[in-house]
């Protein structure tokens, strides 16, 4: 088969049709594992049963419940564990020993908890990613997060644990709801502020990709996620566990867990990446109009001045990357991949949220 597209952590990544890529390194490793076990989002698996069957064959697997329509961020609500007893459950049943491989077929949230419940299972089986989201392509299912949410914050619970590969297929695409193509594009917007001044400057001369990035074609959207996928593989390659460089892929993670945490205790969530391209409006020390005009097609479509802030406020305080109790928002310094540490404290956190509120119009 052909070399992966990119090596992230160790883990090698292929970009492209599941038959070119997933298939072949199945019948290269298939024999170096006891058997194989899947975890399926129940959405892929009605709009994509036959790939995954081509996949799986009779092996056996748990799919995540549907759940009827679709609902926006609906899967964050999967990260729990409920989710990870069900996961666990199922693979005691299965007989799954600690030579099995456990495929994941599922947008970021799946991946999250689904590595979680691999990278923690008999101590830890093989997993590998079948992104099937754009925000899982481009960035969830690379680098090894994995965890859940735990009373109400957002990745409380988790570990670095690397997949042994992942399998990137653009043509899952096809069937995302408009929320969740907004939902990656915030990580590709991420990535470009980042490391890649060309892709910024591509994706702000770009409404139409923006506001409907659907009507691109497959083969645009691949050379796009090779763009986006290459600052994460960078960023990552140089600092696999978050001691320093990393943290700059939390660019608009504060401000968006606290408000995404706010959301799902609400339990009307918004998708992770509409809540980080607000966090990235507000993170940003002086948003250009260049900068609105490319977040605000990615915004949640809720009227965000009746969110309470000191609750968004609170949730920030539980940040990951706080350090003795400060509230610290990582964004990208004068040049690509150079990382600034910001220090937010209440008055400053509230000033920056009644900015973007004001600049978005919904003061
Ligand atoms: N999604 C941020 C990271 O992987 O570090």
């Amino acid at each position: 088969m052909s070399a992966p597209d990119f090596v992230v952590a160790g883990s090698p990544v292929w970009l492209g049709p599941l038959a070119q890529t997933l298939l072949p390194w199945l019948q290269e490793h298939r024999a170096a594992y006891s058997g194989l076990f899947g975890m399926i989002d129940g959405n892929v698996y009605t709009h994509w049963g036959e790939a995954v069957e081509a996949t799986m064959g009779q092996a056996p697997r748990y799919v995540m419940p549907a759940g009827g329509s679709y609902v926006p961020g609906g899967m964050e609500a999967l990260k729990t564990l409920d989710t990870c007893q069900a996961l666990w459950g199922a693979m005691l049943e299965a007989q799954l020993d600690r030579r099995g491989l456990a495929l994941i077929f599922g947008g970021g949230a799946l991946g999250d908890v689904g590595g979680f419940c691999a990278a923690t299972y008999k101590r830890g089986i093989a997993f590998a990613h079948i992104p099937t989201t754009l925000l899982a392509m481009t960035d969830a299912a690379l680098g090894g997060k994995v965890g859940l949410d735990f009373r109400g914050i957002k990745n409380a619970v988790g570990a670095f644990c690397q997949p042994v590969a992942v399998f990137a297929d653009p043509t899952f695409l096809q069937t995302l709801p408009p929320r969740e193509w907004h939902s990656g594009l915030a990580e590709v917007v991420k990535h470009a502020y980042i490391g890649a001044p060309k892709l910024l400057q591509y994706l702000q001369q770009q409404p139409n990709l923006m506001n409907t990035p659907q009507a691109i074609p497959p083969e645009e959207w691949q050379r796009l996620l090779r763009a986006s996928i290459a600052v994460k593989a960078r960023i990552v390659n140089e600092d696999p566990l978050e001691r320093g460089l990393r943290a700059l892929l939390n660019f608009g993670h504060t401000f968006g867990h606290g408000l995404e945490s706010y959301f799902l205790r609400l339990e009307q969530p918004i998708t992770h990446g509409e809540a980080i391209a607000v966090g990235m409006l507000c993170e940003l020390e002086d948003p250009s109009p260049a900068d609105l005009a490319l977040l605000r097609p990615l915004l949640p479509p809720v009227p965000l001045a009746q969110v309470p802030w000191p609750e968004v406020w609170a949730s920030m305080q539980q940040d990951k990357k706080n350090l003795n109790g400060q509230v610290i928002a990582t964004i990208p310094g004068q040049t690509p991949y150079s990382l600034r540490k910001t220090t937010l404290t209440a008055v400053e956190a509230e000033h920056r949220w009644r900015r973007s509120l004001e600049q978005i119009g919904q003061a």
